[in-house]
């Protein structure tokens, strides 16, 4: 199985988001049964989309890009695990983003994969140098059962810049995450992926898939990243 993930960011509103969906369906009526499709909304976004999907039996599958390492209670504004689950299969955890802008540490990025699983959310661990080893450990730690989640290497240099990595230096980090997991659990590559670069990333042996944040946005560039996988 292939993943494709896309990543919004603070970006589409409910409305801008069913219009995705809409032209997303015309565009591609069948995803393919070998690639997993996950969308990673906004919170605001999430409930009123999944409706729609249900209503069109598309066969995406929604995620969260963040969720509070809190437990349920007096914590005004955030949302948490045991809202999430009912909501979504997937969330994404210590994007590079949140690290630099709201000082997200690799004990909260921990603590959020593990109330995820609880919640029996899957959670999307984004990883880069040079905090890769210490992440994996910390997981460790906090006894994250690491083989129920995803991992994703997303150099930051990569991220937005239409500057992807070499592909054979990415399958190289990829190893080092297999290494370091020790289990048979999905490692993505993301940073500038577009339809030209995607064939060049999954045919390497240790990348089964891809995160996708800027070409996500737009449903004919998604499209094209699909279907430049068949
Ligand atoms: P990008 O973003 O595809 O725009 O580089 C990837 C990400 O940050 O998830």
């Amino acid at each position: 199985m292939r993943y494709i993930i896309g990543n919004w960011k603070s970006n589409q509103n409910l409305t801008e988001s069913l219009i995705w969906l809409d032209d997303m369906i015309s565009l591609v009526p069948r995803l393919p049964s070998d690639i997993q499709v996950i969308l990673c909304l906004p919170f605001t976004d999430i409930a009123s989309f999944n409706e729609k999907l249900a209503e069109t039996n598309y066969p995406l599958s929604t995620g969260a890009q963040n969720v509070s390492h809190l437990p349920p209670g007096k914590h005004t504004g955030e949302i948490t695990a045991m809202m999430l689950r009912e909501l979504v299969s997937f969330c994404l955890v210590g994007h590079s983003e949140r690290r630099r802008d709201f000082g997200e540490t690799c004990e909260e990025v921990a603590q959020k994969a593990k109330s995820l699983l609880e919640n029996s959310v899957t959670p999307i661990v984004c990883l880069d140098q040079p905090y890769l080893d210490e992440q994996i450990k910390t997981l460790f730690q906090f006894d994250v059962d690491v083989k129920r989640c995803f991992f994703v290497y997303e150099p930051f240099s990569a991220i937005g810049t239409g500057k992807p990595v070499d592909p054979v230096a990415a399958n190289h980090i990829a190893h080092q995450v297999d290494f370091l997991i020790d289990a048979n659990v999905p490692i993505l590559y993301g940073g500038s992926v577009t339809a030209d670069n995607a064939p060049d990333f999954v045919r390497q042996n240790q990348i089964d898939g891809l995160l996708v944040g800027t070409d996500s946005l737009r449903p004919s560039l998604f499209a094209a990243i699909i279907n430049s996988l068949q």
